[in-house]
């Protein structure tokens, strides 16, 4: 069901010191700041050659972001994106085991205008999972 890691998530304090710091302490391309209002929070996109890495920043006190923040004030590793073929098959499959798919278990449209799902981190081992479709 698994396809490829899409991406890792790291949620920071300030995203525009992070962006500047992968880009000129790293050497990384950083893509320019998407605020995504459904999902509470400014993403960008650091482009590796094999994966990316989503560096996300809270848009107020209310996103689901905030508390993680409020945990780890320097802020780190939030979510892990995989891809999936097809995801309301994925949702289904995943419910039949028993995992839990976070919010009304409707995808949402996510940064790369792909539907995305999030899995209950207490079902995978601490782990926010995130799905993608591809
Ligand atoms: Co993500």
């Amino acid at each position: 069901m698994l396809g490829r890691l899409n991406h890792v998530a790291i949620a920071v304090p300030n995203l525009a010191a992070a962006s500047a710091q992968y880009r000129t302490m790293l050497g990384a391309e950083v893509t320019e700041p998407q605020v995504l209002p459904e999902h509470g929070v400014t993403v960008v996109f650091i482009l590796l050659p094999n994966t990316k890495i989503e560096l996300l920043e809270p848009l107020d006190e209310t996103s689901p972001v905030a508390p993680f923040l409020a945990r780890n004030p320097s802020g780190g590793m939030h979510h892990v994106c995989y891809e999936v073929e097809d995801i309301l098959a994925a949702r289904d499959h995943l419910r039949q085991q028993g995992a839990r798919i976070l919010g009304d278990g409707e995808p949402k449209i996510g940064a790369h205008n792909k539907p995305v799902l999030f899995l209950h981190p207490k079902d995978f081992n601490g782990t926010l999972i995130e799905l993608e479709q591809v």
